[in-house]
């Protein structure tokens, strides 16, 4: 599997500043994610062998880190946090809110390929509950009507 020319010379570059290969495994999985979509088993099991890992030892990786992906998403990825933090200041009306806003399940992608949404345990932005992430963009304090708004504006910019 190739990637793009440009996140193969990123990938010198990690390859080049970490003593150990291994410790290039987070930042190489999120560029690749961020080039490919998801991690496809073909990305998982390409990064494991430049890495001399097994897949397993990657797919472990993986599943602890809620911004790895095993599954498409859509162009937005929004992802609502519903642990306790978050859950005491109304985050599970707010996630009702996400699916029925956005008519999707979790996991699921929104026909128009625009939106996928995740229930997540903890964005690390307790003390802003209820939290939400879109992509790499942080949104502290959401309520029902900040978070249409959201969409509502994230829907415009399509083009
Ligand atoms: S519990 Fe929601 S961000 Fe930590």
């Amino acid at each position: 599997m190739r990637f793009s020319a440009q996140l193969e010379a990123r990938f010198e570059r990690f390859l080049a500043r970490y003593p150990q290969r291994r410790s290039a495994l987070i930042p190489m999985l999120l560029y690749a994610q961020d080039e490919v979509g998801w991690l496809s088993p073909e990305v998982i099991a390409e990064i494991a062998g430049r890495l001399d890992l097994s897949v397993v030892e990657v797919e472990s990786v993986i599943s602890y880190y809620s911004m790895l992906r095993r599954r498409p998403a859509g162009k937005y990825h929004i992802q609502v946090c519903t642990n306790i933090s978050c859950m005491l200041r109304e985050a599970e009306p707010l996630f009702e809110h996400a699916r029925e806003k956005l008519g999707i399940e979790p996991g699921e992608i929104t026909e128009d390929g625009l939106f996928s949404l995740e229930e997540v345990e903890c964005l690390g932005a307790c003390s802003w509950a209820p939290a939400v992430q879109v992509n790499y963009d942080f949104h502290h304090e959401m309520t029902p009507e900040k978070l249409g708004a959201l969409v509502d504006r994230l829907r415009e910019k399509r083009p």
